[in-house]
């Protein structure tokens, strides 16, 4: 695996490659790499030819007080991970090769509507960041597909809407969540529970498992399903956040005529922010 860190070494690594009839997939990370990841590499060669990785902790993305100084950088082991995968070429540019001082300022990409709630609520300009920072990636490497996890539900639909708008020449492909054996989403986060928050974190897949069964057995009450699972979480030992039952295609509230469900759920359970979701038709 070629490593590299400017966007003129990654744009003539790339050229070569499609000079020679090869198409390009793109997994975009911030490092801190875990079997999720890994199989967004899987799927990609699948699809395309010569697959592209970043690791970039994009400052935009993180609102004040949240963990990007703490935000684990881990690029020797990650690296490893890569090429045991079979990544071809890995991006990893510094913050002032991504945000140049002398453009700050001048432009950023900004996705309505699908932002405003669930995790664009709770953290203002956070898709701002992620969009922006996404377009740029995309302008840089040029892929024929782009691969995200599933798990990060709303940031999908996000670079999906933002994709199709600006008119992106790249597929997006959705990957399905990893999981650990009790149902735990796999993040680079967990990392900051302690063993014992490992074990209780499960409960957050468990809960929009029951959910999940409850409407497709015909349980239309969103809001009583809503404060029953809020109420198990909190006994479980987790702190603030949501559980909104949406419809999958817009992420707006669910109605009884919807049929395609997507519940979208995040709580802090020690020093961790922790977020998941399921998707399912009825
Ligand atoms: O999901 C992530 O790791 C990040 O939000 C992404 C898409 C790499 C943008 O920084």
């Amino acid at each position: 695996m070629q490593t590299v860190n400017t966007i003129q070494a990654l744009r003539s690594a790339i050229a070569e490659q499609k000079r020679a009839g090869k198409t390009v997939g793109f997994v975009p990370t911030m490092g801190n790499l875990h079997e999720g990841h890994i199989s967004l590499l899987h799927e990609g060669h699948k699809h395309a030819d010569f697959m592209v990785s970043s690791i970039f902790v994009n400052p935009t993305q993180f609102g004040a007080g949240e963990d990007f100084s703490s935000y684990p950088r881990t690029l020797e082991a990650d690296s490893e991970k890569l090429a045991a995968a079979g990544c071809h070429l890995l991006f990893a540019p510094s913050a002032e090769e991504m945000y140049p001082a002398e453009t700050s300022g001048w432009a950023t990409v900004q996705v309505h509507d699908i932002t405003e709630n669930h995790c664009g609520a709770d953290r203002p300009g956070h898709f701002d960041g992620v969009s922006t920072v996404v377009c740029k990636l995309f302008n840089i490497v040029t892929p024929d597909i782009a691969l995200f996890g599933k798990k990060d539900f709303q940031q999908l639909a996000v670079i999906r809407r933002m994709t199709t708008a600006l008119c992106f020449a790249t597929r997006i492909i959705g990957v399905e969540t990893v999981r650990e054996k009790s149902g735990l989403a796999m993040s680079s986060r967990n990392g900051y529970l302690t063993q014992e928050e490992k074990s209780k974190a499960s409960l957050l897949y468990q809960q929009l498992r029951i959910a999940k069964e409850k409407i497709t057995l015909g349980e239309k009450n969103f809001a009583q399903i809503t404060k029953d699972a809020r109420e198990a979480l909190t006994q479980g030992g987790f702190g603030a956040g949501y559980f909104n039952i949406c419809n999958a295609e817009n992420l707006q509230p669910a109605t009884a005529n919807d049929i395609h469900f997507v519940i979208l759920a995040t709580a802090q359970m020690g020093g961790a922010r922790l977020i998941d979701n399921i998707d399912f038709e009825i």
